[in-house]
């Protein structure tokens, strides 16, 4: 059904606007730096990923309705997932959570599959970027595999971010000791600034927000249901 249009490209290059508006102060400026846990950490990423699934749950809704949504966009967002998911927040889980896990026996078949789930997703980030590619405007077959991807990664992460959340983050902390889970939540900010030469975590929400502006999704109170 869907032969929808998608709109141009029109120039939508995502600076990184580290805005001062709404994120914390930058530079560590305070004697009291603000301590996240390790699980804290993890878990507001996965809140910035739903953010950007609900960008690819509209685009979706647009594009199969017939409509359009700018494939920009959907780059934007997908390269997000891809810098700060995939090569970060992912790989923390594969370095630090699941090799302890392992270590002590624990929820082995969970961590094959979350492994495995994250090979697939990045092979799904991997259609959407190059399907969205600097200049192209996807229309029929890659339409559809577009929308078809954006989907399928939905399908996989709703589900796969809240089993860690409800069970793999509960059992981590379980396995650690208190001082190695507390070393743990210093050990990912380092990591997180060394990465990203900052704020890692504050300058992708500005970046998400931007997208969810740009989409006219950013508007909170838009899901609210009217009940009379
Ligand atoms: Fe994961
Ligand atoms: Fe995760």
């Amino acid at each position: 059904m869907a032969t929808a249009g998608i709109t141009g490209m029109s120039g939508m290059a995502f600076s990184c606007s580290n805005s001062s508006s709404t994120g914390p102060e930058d530079e560590g400026s305070g004697a009291e730096e603000e301590m996240v846990s390790a699980n804290e950490d993890l878990m507001r990423e996965h809140g910035l990923l739903q953010r950007l699934m609900l960008v690819y749950d509209t685009a979706v809704m647009q594009l199969s309705g017939g409509g359009e949504f700018n494939p920009a966009l959907i780059r934007s967002a997908a390269e997000i997932i891809h810098d700060f998911i995939e090569d970060y927040h992912e790989k923390l889980e594969e370095e630090h959570l699941f090799p302890r896990l392992e270590e002590a026996d624990v929820l082995r078949d969970l961590t094959h599959t979350l492994r495995k789930q994250h090979r697939a997703g990045r092979g799904v980030t991997e259609q959407v970027l190059a399907l969205t590619a600097e200049g192209n405007s996807p229309g029929g077959d890659e339409l559809n595999q577009l929308i078809q991807s954006m989907r399928s990664f939905n399908r996989m992460y709703r589900p796969h971010e809240s089993r860690e959340e409800t069970v793999l983050f509960p059992a981590f902390k379980e396995v650690v000791s208190e001082e190695e889970y507390a070393s743990m939540g210093e050990q990912f900010e380092e990591i997180e600034h060394q990465k990203f030469g900052g704020e890692g975590f504050e300058m992708m929400v500005d970046r998400v927000e931007e997208i969810e502006k740009q989409a006219g999704i950013y508007e909170l109170d838009q899901f609210t249901p009217r009940v009379d």
